[in-house]
C-alpha cells in the first residue's frame, strides 16, 4: 500500500525533524500533505528538495489521509483523532492526549509493535523521555524481572517546541553581548546558565506531569502495572538531546556481563561497553539510537544497576519512532483493515 499521508504540525520541532528523517528513510507514500495552524497557510517546506505547500488542519485537508502524523498540542490532537479515525484513517500523535487511554496502543516499535494489532484509529508515541529509558529496561528485563526504578532527567529545550530552542538562543546572546536578557515568553525563569527542576505543570502529589507521564508510560509500555517508579524530570540549557541518569533494582540476580548482552543485542540501542567512557547530548544529537553509558552496579541494594542514558528528543525520542509505527503499520497490513472495530 501506498499511503496518502498527512502530517499536522508540520512547521513545529518535531514536524521539521519528521520531514528530515521520513526522506531519510524513504517513507512509502503517493502523497504528502503539510498542515499547521492557520498561520502558516501558504507558506512553503521542502520535503526531498521538493516544496510543499503548508495548509490549515480541516477536515476537506484530512480526508482521504490514510496515515495522519499529529504534532500539535493536546487539543489539536483531541480535535483530529476521532475525525481521521472515523473517516478511516490511522492517527499516530506524538502529543500526550491519548497516551494513558485504554483503547489507544502506546507504541515504541522494538518493544512492543504487537500492541499495534488492537488499535482502533489512533496510535500513541511515548513522551520523549519515556522512549529511550523503556528500551533500556526492555533489553535488562530478559535477564532479570524489574523491581523498582528511579530515574532523573536533564531535558534539552527543544522538547518544549520551537519557540523554546529560540528563547535559549535568545538569552545565550544576550549573555554573550552583555546585554539584559530579552523578556521571557516560554519559561518562567531564566534558562540559559541555569536549570529548572520542573518540566510540566505539578499535580496533585507534588510530582510534575512529566514525572508521571514517565512512570505511567513505562508501565503500559511494559505492561507491567506493579513496577515501583518515581523520576526528577529537570529543564536544562542544552537545546538538543534529553538525558537521564537512572537507578534500576531488579528481582533477583541480574550479572552485569547478561546485562551487557541483553543491551547488546537491543536493536536500536547502543551500549557504550567502557564504563569510564562519557555520550554527551551533543553526541547522541542527530542520531537515531538510544545511548546506554556508565552501566554500573549499585551498591545499595541487593541487584541493582546505575546508567546514563542520552537520545536525540526529535529523532527517536518523537519523528523516528512515530515514523517506525508507520513502518510498521504499513508491514502488518494494519492501515485501513475492513474489518476494524471504530
Ligand atoms: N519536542 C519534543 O521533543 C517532543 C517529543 C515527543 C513528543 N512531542 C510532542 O509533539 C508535539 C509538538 O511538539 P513540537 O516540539 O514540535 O512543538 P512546536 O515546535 O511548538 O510546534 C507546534 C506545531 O503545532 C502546530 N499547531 C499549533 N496549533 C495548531 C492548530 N490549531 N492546528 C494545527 N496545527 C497547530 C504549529 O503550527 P504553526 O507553526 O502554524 O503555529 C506547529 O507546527 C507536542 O504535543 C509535544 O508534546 C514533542
Amino acid at each position: 500500500m501506498e499511503p496518502v499521508i498527512a502530517v499536522i504540525g508540520a512547521t513545529g520541532a518535531v514536524g521539521d525533524v519528521f520531514l528530515r528523517v521520513a526522506a531519510e528513510r524513504h517513507l512509502k507514500m503517493k502523497e504528502l500533505r503539510l498542515l499547521a495552524s492557520a498561520r502558516s497557510e501558504g507558506k512553503t517546506l521542502m520535503y526531498d528538495g521538493k516544496p510543499i505547500t503548508v495548509h490549515e488542519a480541516t477536515r476537506a485537508n484530512l480526508e482521504g489521509a490514510d496515515i495522519v502524523f499529529c504534532s500539535a498540542d493536546s487539543s489539536v490532537s483531541k480535535q483530529w483523532g476521532p475525525v481521521v479515525r472515523e473517516m478511516g484513517g490511522v492517527m499516530i500523535d506524538d502529543g500526550s492526549a491519548y497516551r494513558m487511554d485504554k483503547n489507544v496502543p502506546l507504541v515504541v516499535p522494538e518493544i512492543n509493535g504487537d500492541d499495534l494489532e488492537w488499535h482502533e484509529g489512533i496510535v500513541s508515541i511515548p513522551n520523549c523521555t519515556t522512549t529511550p529509558l523503556v528500551m533500556a529496561l526492555h533489553a535488562m528485563r530478559t535477564v532479570a524481572p524489574l523491581k523498582r526504578v528511579t530515574a532523573a532527567t536533564y531535558q534539552a529545550v527543544s522538547g518544549t517546541g520551537a519557540a523554546a530552542v529560540r528563547e535559549l538562543n535568545a538569552q545565550v546572546e544576550a549573555i554573550g553581548a552583555g546585554r539584559a536578557i530579552p523578556p521571557l515568553e516560554v519559561y518562567s525563569q531564566q534558562i540559559a546558565m541555569n536549570v529548572l527542576p520542573q518540566v510540566d505543570d505539578f499535580a496533585d502529589d507534588d510530582y510534575t506531569k512529566e514525572e508521571l507521564k514517565m512512570r505511567n508510560e513505562t508501565r503500559k509500555i511494559l505492561h507491567q502495572e506493579d513496577l515501583k517508579f518515581a523520576a526528577t524530570c529537570v529543564r536544562v540549557p542544552v537545546a538538543l538531546s534529553h538525558s537521564e541518569a537512572v537507578h534500576v533494582e531488579f528481582d533477583g540476580p541480574a550479572p552485569m556481563e547478561a546485562l551487557k548482552a541483553a543491551l547488546r543485542v537491543m536493536p536500536g540501542l547502543v551500549l557504550i561497553e567502557d564504563p569510564t567512557q562519557v555520550v554527551t547530548p551533543l553526541q547522541a544529537a542527530n542520531s537515531d539510537d538510544a545511548f546506554v553509558a556508565r552501566l554500573r552496579v549499585d551498591p545499595t541494594v541487593d541487584h541493582g544497576v546505575v546508567f546514563w542514558c542520552v537520545t536525540d528528543n526529535l529523532r527517536k525520542g518523537a519523528a523516528t519512532n512515530a515514523i517506525q509505527i508507520a513502518e510498521e503499520l504499513l508491514r502488518r497490513n494494519l492501515v485501513r483493515r475492513p474489518a476494524l472495530k471504530r
